[in-house]
């Protein structure tokens, strides 16, 4: 199956009591056995249930891997691969990660033994440079947050292959309707469904794709022994908000490109990052990787700083002031005080997160509705 379809129709068959082409919602805790040790595949939701097994078999197939399993959020998935090493054990991730991830990692992981080192990504060199004997994975995430710093995944594949160590992907960003990170030799691809996937502001959810039998067991085990697990409901709500997948990252991405192009020739706008314009220092490894389009991510700095940016975020109307993403409304962040906040503000300036940086996730609403009003906000 076409990706357009894959998002419609994979995993999903009419119910086959019914027939109802919706999938029913099974929201029942627990399963009645046949006789004792017999069961009909399921035994209590914390471990699986029917809803949860429909949407893990729909987003592997559509991130073009074997298994799939979902978390309660994104980070909780993140987590539960962290889970997969040992006191001892070092990480390579991208420097410029969610403001959460950087949390998980430096204020609770860290305490359990794993070590982490941070490079800009940007430049694969760099991740090269940072693996040591006891690495057991590189973290890549790309289009980063709130930087919008792109890595080149294929250069970062080939290292990990030589040197022997997982490649894990936060494609959070991109999704699977731009970037497949397992054509790059990705072992673990990770998404936060509370954004696009999901895309409609409803759940907080996560999951991790991947094609290892032994690993899928790793994450079953974790579901099933600290059951930080979605709720039938939320799966649902996920299910049908990936049917628009596509459609939706292609408005997000020609909307985005739009918006890109018309902060970066305005006057009061000094620097912006969008992986779509010309001027993104990683433009031409975003044009090689990302296909239909390049997301709804951006970042930008105003001339006046910071109370020209914070001027700019009061006064927007149809631009909701939130701290979520990937959603069909357009939504404007300030990631100092809001995404990023428990990231120190020295690491958070070495990093180039500085304070007057604002973040856009530019939605589904007709373009030039968004451009008006970021127009009037900026003019005033
Ligand atoms: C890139 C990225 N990864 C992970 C997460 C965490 O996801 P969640 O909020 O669903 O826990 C976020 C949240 O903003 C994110 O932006």
């Amino acid at each position: 199956m076409k990706f357009e379809t894959k998002v419609v129709r994979a995993g999903v068959r009419p119910d086959p009591t019914t027939g109802a082409i919706v999938p029913p919602i099974y929201q029942s805790a627990t399963y009645v056995l046949e006789q004792v040790g017999k069961d009909k595949g399921f035994d209590y939701t914390r471990s699986s249930n029917p809803t949860r097994q429909l949407l893990e078999t729909n987003l592997a197939a559509v991130e073009g891997g074997r298994y799939a399993a979902c978390f309660a959020s994104g980070l909780s998935t993140v987590d539960a691969i962290l889970r997969l090493f040992n006191p001892g054990d070092h990480i390579v991730s991208s420097d410029d990660v969610y403001g959460g991830v950087s949390r998980l990692f430096n204020e609770i992981l860290s305490r359990y033994g794993l070590k982490f080192t941070y490079v800009d990504s940007s430049d694969a060199r760099n991740v090269a440079r940072a693996i040591r004997k006891n690495t057991k994975m590189v973290w890549i995430e790309t289009p980063t947050n709130p930087l919008i710093k792109v890595t080149d995944l294929e250069a970062v594949g080939e290292i990990c292959r030589k040197k022997k160590v997982l490649f894990g992907v936060d494609s959070t960003f991109a999704t699977p309707a731009l970037i497949h990170p397992f054509d790059f030799g990705a072992d673990l691809v990770m998404h936060s469904s509370t954004k696009y996937v999901s895309g409609h502001n409803q759940v907080i959810g996560g999951y991790v794709v991947m094609h290892s039998k032994k690993m899928y067991e790793h994450f079953r085990y974790m579901q099933k022994s600290v059951g930080a697990v979605p709720s039938p409901f939320d799966c649902w709500l996920v299910l049908t908000g990936i049917k628009t997948l596509s459609l939706r990252m292609a408005r997000h991405s020609e909307n985005a490109m739009a918006v890109a192009r018309f902060l970066e020739n305005h006057p009061k706008v000094k620097r912006i990052s969008y992986p779509g314009l010309e001027s993104h220092p990683q433009h031409g490894i975003a044009r090689r990787q990302m296909k239909n389009g390049y997301s709804g991510m951006m970042s930008f700095e105003l001339k006046g700083g910071l109370s020209a940016g914070k001027k700019l975020m009061n006064a927007v109307r149809l631009c909701s002031l939130a701290e979520s993403l990937g959603s069909v409304e357009t939504m404007i962040t300030h990631p100092a005080t809001m995404t990023h906040v428990s990231v120190p503000k020295k690491e958070r300036l070495a990093r180039g997160l500085t304070d007057g940086l604002v973040r856009l996730s530019v939605g589904i609403e007709h373009k030039d509705d968004i451009i008006r009003d970021l127009k009037k906000a900026l003019d005033a």
